[in-house]
């Protein structure tokens, strides 16, 4: 396989364009999720589109072994990963107290620890080989804490911070991590977290493909950060930080009410 991928959530939404994205660009690529007949039809897709490989491992990535089965899964089968993808993540909306703590958990799960797990094994054979791109998919969410989605806003608050720390320490490895930050994005992911009818989701929403360009591009260039949208960039940079910090979790809350 070339310019082999490792993309997790490609069954849908972001991930399913930057799968897209990187078969155009004439990577093969090792695609995961849950859903084996989205990744199965994907695969026909592309490799019929595009000429590329396309291996399918279907995953439920909350499971503390998934990670490592889909590394060793990856080495049985001597597949290189040169760029990572670490997409998947899901979203839950409601008071903490009031939701279901093992979907909490779940959450938690997926979006940290399968992102930090994939994120070691694969970089250390990246180092190893002088080279290779990760590109993890936090949120403009992690600039913010979030009621009403208190935990999902800071997972995304610790994939933005741990891929910035993770560049800077891989900075003369021959690798690079960029981490991508989008807005509310038209996707699965309303629905899946339940935030049908939220202020912020009622708003005119990037379509899945526009993100996904923008991210791959980043993660090509070696940027550090991409927030994708202009109006967020200057929010999360520039006024975020100058708002007290009572205002600004009424605001937040505000966008996460129905
Ligand atoms: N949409 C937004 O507004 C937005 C904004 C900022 C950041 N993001 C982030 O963008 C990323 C992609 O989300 P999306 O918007 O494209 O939503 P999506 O359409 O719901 O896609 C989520 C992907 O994650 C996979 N996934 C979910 N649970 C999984 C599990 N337990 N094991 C393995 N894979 C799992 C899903 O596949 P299966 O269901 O087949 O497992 C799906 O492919 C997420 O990290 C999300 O937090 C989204």
């Amino acid at each position: 396989m070339k310019n082999t991928a490792l993309i997790t959530g490609a069954s849908s939404g972001i991930g399913r364009e930057f799968a897209k994205i990187h078969a155009s660009h004439g990577g093969d690529m090792v695609v995961v999720a849950r859903s084996g007949d989205e990744l199965e039809a994907l695969k026909a897709e592309l490799e019929e589109k595009h000429k590329v490989s396309v291996v399918v491992l279907v995953a439920d990535l909350t499971d503390h072994t998934a990670a490592q089965m889909v590394f060793d899964a990856t080495e049985a089968a001597g597949i290189e990963i040169e760029v990572l993808i670490n997409n998947a993540g899901f979203g839950g909306h409601g008071k903490f107290v009031e939701r279901d703590l093992n979907k909490e958990m779940s959450m938690i799960d997926l979006n940290i620890r399968a992102l930090t797990e994939f994120s070691h094994l694969y970089a250390n054979q990246m180092v190893k080989q002088g080279k290779g791109k990760i590109l993890n998919i936090g949120s403009t969410a992690g600039f913010i804490p979030g009621p009403l989605q208190a935990v999902y806003y800071a997972t995304k608050a610790y994939v933005n911070s741990f891929s910035q720390a993770l560049a800077e320490e891989l900075r003369d490895s021959g690798v690079t991590v960029t981490v991508l930050c989008p807005g509310p994005t038209k996707s699965g992911f309303m629905d899946a977290a339940d935030l049908e009818g939220a202020q912020a989701f009622k708003m005119k929403m990037t379509g899945s493909r526009e993100v996904a360009e923008s991210g791959y591009q980043s993660m090509l260039d070696g940027k550090l950060m991409d927030i994708n949208e202009a109006k967020y960039s200057v929010m999360m940079n520039w006024l975020v930080p100058l708002v007290p910090r009572k205002m600004m979790l009424k605001i937040s809350r505000k966008t996460m009410e129905k």
